[in-house]
């Protein structure tokens, strides 16, 4: 098992190698790949830190080439690299995509994501890799060997949704940043965040989808007894779009001003939507306690109390009672 991970992983960086190759030294690769990565502001060290490469448009392009270097199918299908049809047609995974390979924490290509040029509705946007022995998608956070040295200086690890979300911030500095990558956030990507820092900023995509996200990951965070603060960027940006709008002093500058802690996050809302409903009020405190008995130590549940009451003006002690009611209501 152990000689069969090896395996893989050899394979997996050849295919990341062909891939590089593709995109820089073809006339396939340069004009359709490259052109896409430079119309999306992206320079060639950052392309090089994140071996990002292109699959020609052919069938069985990496099949032939890796066939000729003496790698067996049997391997090239269990990494994920090929796939076989019905009638025993074999044919390339990836095909006319520009191709982002997922790293482990060590930095060995385990799996790619594999972006179409133009929008299409009848593929998806990005194909990735299917689970294999050595990828499980639950486990692996995008650019994490790129962003954990950074995670630890800044003592903050910025989180995500997408690839190029990624790489747009590193390139404009921000280093200290992962993505989930399409998956609900899990508890293992969380682990994976706390080997380097305690802190955590989520900074999903401006829309329904990220709001809901957000919401989502904020109880599984705190559940796991990190630090966690939010920031939505404004409606129709992602961090990617934002940072080459904006700049990168002002990204900066925008996350500093506008992240809230979980507290200031949910009341807002719900403060928003109540208006002088009393009734929705309630929810609203309710709503919020119940993020507060997710966090393990109590001492941090005690003085979060505190901040609840004074955001929705209450007493302490209602708020306390509602976490104890819930906290029992748990057992
Ligand atoms: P988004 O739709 O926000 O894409 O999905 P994006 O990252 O902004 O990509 P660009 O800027 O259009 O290139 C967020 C993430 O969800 C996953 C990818 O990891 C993507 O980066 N995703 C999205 C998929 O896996 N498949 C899809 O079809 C779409
Ligand atoms: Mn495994
Ligand atoms: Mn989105
Ligand atoms: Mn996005
Ligand atoms: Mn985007």
């Amino acid at each position: 098992r152990q000689n069969e991970r090896e395996s893989l992983h050899i394979v997996l960086n050849f295919a990341k190698t062909y891939f590089q190759e593709n995109l820089q030294n073809t006339d396939e690769g340069k004009s359709i790949g490259l052109s896409y990565f430079r119309e999306r502001g992206f320079t060639n060290p950052t392309i090089d830190a994140f071996d990002l490469g292109y699959s020609l448009d052919l069938w069985d392009g990496l099949l032939q080439e890796a066939t000729r270097r003496g790698h067996s199918r049997d391997l090239l299908e269990k990494a994920g690299l090929i796939l076989t049809k019905e009638n025993n047609k074999v044919f390339d995974r990836f095909r006319g995509r520009v191709m982002f390979p997922i790293h482990n924490v060590s930095g060995r290509v385990i799996a790619f994501g594999a972006r179409i040029l133009k929008a299409d509705k009848t593929q998806p946007k990005y194909l990735n890799s299917p689970e294999t022995p050595v990828y499980h998608k639950s486990q692996v956070l995008y650019g994490i060997f790129q962003a954990k040295q950074a995670i630890r200086q800044e003592d903050v690890c910025f989180l995500t949704e997408g690839y190029t979300d990624v790489i747009s911030l590193h390139q404009a500095g921000i280093k200290n940043v992962v993505a989930s990558s399409g998956t609900s956030l899990t508890t293992e990507q969380i682990r994976l965040i706390a080997r380097f820092t305690p802190n955590v900023t989520i900074l999903y995509d401006g829309d329904a989808a990220g709001i809901k996200a957000a919401l989502r990951g904020l109880d599984m965070v705190l559940e796991e007894g990190l630090n966690l603060k939010l920031l939505l960027l404004p409606d129709g940006e992602d961090p990617d779009s934002y940072v080459h709008k904006v700049g990168a002093d002002t990204f900066k500058e925008h996350i500093q001003k506008n992240s809230q802690d979980f507290i200031d996050f949910k009341a807002k809302r719900w403060l928003t939507e109540a208006g002088d409903d009393p009734m929705k009020r309630a929810e609203g405190i309710s709503d919020v306690c119940a993020s507060i008995t997710r966090i393990p130590d109590h001492l941090k549940r005690q003085t979060l109390s505190q901040r609840v009451a004074q955001v929705f003006h209450v007493s302490e002690q209602s708020v306390i009672s509602e976490i104890n009611r819930l906290l029992r209501q748990q057992q």
